[in-house]
């Protein structure tokens, strides 16, 4: 019996190997759909490459647009003949090129057929087209180029995705974990970014600059990284020397950042978002449009949050006397055309105050770009 035991013990622990090896061997196979209404040509096709490749197939356009539909980025390539009824292949690959751009596309064609062709070849952007009869060799040798294109294009597409992902989450983590240094900061830089989008929405700017403004909004404060807990939750007033102290947060904040090229210019509205339009503010005592736009949307953020949020020693203003003040303050603390802007949007303030994870899922482009990716 011991001995049974042990022999099958040992099968199975070679059977186990084999499923293991099995698995590592094993290959990704790109999907490949193949298009032609002429059977021979269709079972041509699908031996020439079946091989290598998971193929599957489809009689006509339509039938094509189904396998894509049912499929899609799935399929790597599509190799399709011109002449079908019902669809061209160009017509196929208009459409194709509308829903999966990514999918490289080959075209089968006559020699009668090459005046339209070049015509077409715009409107959906061929890899290549092969001309019939085609040589097996030539074939493989296309597909195999498409698709290395294809992967190329992809492993960049996913390698850049996946360092913003990294970038994003790194950037998040600092921001609460400089929000947890005082609990009743607690959100701070999240509401500070959400407040600023939603003043840089109604403004010009392009999407990457957006992004910037987003990051700038989550590490605003970073400097104060370097500055002792309790000199940042002191209830009472601070001394002149704890006040120089926090009043060095920007600049520190800014040597954090410049150190890395892409975030330049992240650090350098890091360093002037406590700057004021009439001078008046720190560290480098800026005036009017000396200040970067991004640091003047901060800072109508940074006040209203400050404001709003309830400290250890005093409870929030309420919203109305918030706008009041920012109000008041334009043209002296503020950019007026800023604040005039933030005036127009006041009210989504109000709300995305009271439910910042819904707005910051509405504003935020970086988290947007990452789920996107995991969808
Ligand atoms: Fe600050």
């Amino acid at each position: 019996m011991g001995q049974l035991f042990h022999i099958e013990e040992s099968q199975y622990l070679q059977s186990f190997e084999h499923l293991i090896s099995s698995f590592s061997v094993q290959k990704y196979k790109h999907k490949i759909l193949i298009v032609d209404d002429e059977k021979d040509n269709l079972q041509l096709l699908t031996r020439t490459l079946r091989s290598e490749y998971d193929i599957i197939t489809a009689s006509n356009g339509q039938e094509a647009l189904h396998q894509v539909e049912k499929y899609g980025n799935d399929i790597s390539l599509i190799i399709s003949d011109q002449r079908m009824p019902i669809m061209s292949g160009t017509d196929l690959f208009a459409k194709v090129r509308m829903l999966y751009p990514k999918i490289i596309r080959i075209l089968l064609t006559g020699f009668s057929d090459v005046d339209i062709l070049i015509e077409s070849v715009n409107k959906c952007e061929l890899f290549q087209y092969i001309l019939k009869p085609f040589e097996p060799d030539e074939l493989k040798m296309i597909v195999q180029n498409g698709l290395r294109v294809y992967d190329l294009a992809n492993n960049k597409e996913n390698l850049l995705s996946d360092l913003k992902e990294l970038f994003f989450t790194t950037i998040k983590s600092i921001a609460s974990a400089l929000d947890a240094k005082d609990p009743y900061t607690h959100g701070h830089s999240q509401r500070v970014t959400i407040y600023a989008l939603i003043i840089a929405n109604q403004l010009d700017f392009a999407e990457s600059v957006l992004e910037d403004i987003e990051t700038a909004g989550l590490l605003h404060d970073i400097g104060k990284i370097g500055v002792p807990e309790d000199i940042l939750r002191k209830p009472g007033k601070l001394t002149d020397i704890e006040f120089d102290l926090i009043k060095q947060h920007p600049a520190r904040g800014k040597q954090i950042l410049a150190g890395i090229d892409k975030l330049a210019n992240i650090a350098c509205w890091v360093n002037s978002h406590h700057e004021k339009w009439d001078g008046w503010g720190y560290p480098q005592k800026l005036k009017g449009e000396e200040i970067p736009a991004a640091a003047r949307i901060l800072a109508i953020a940074d006040t209203y949050d400050a404001m709003t949020s309830d400290r250890s020693y005093r409870k929030g203003l309420p919203h109305e006397v918030a706008v009041e003040e920012i109000k008041n303050c334009s043209g002296t603390q503020f950019d007026p055309s800023m604040v005039e802007i933030f005036l127009q949007v006041a009210k989504v303030f109000e709300q995305a105050k009271e439910n910042p994870e819904k707005y910051y899922q509405t504003y935020s482009l970086l988290n947007k770009s990452i789920s996107l990716k995991k969808d």
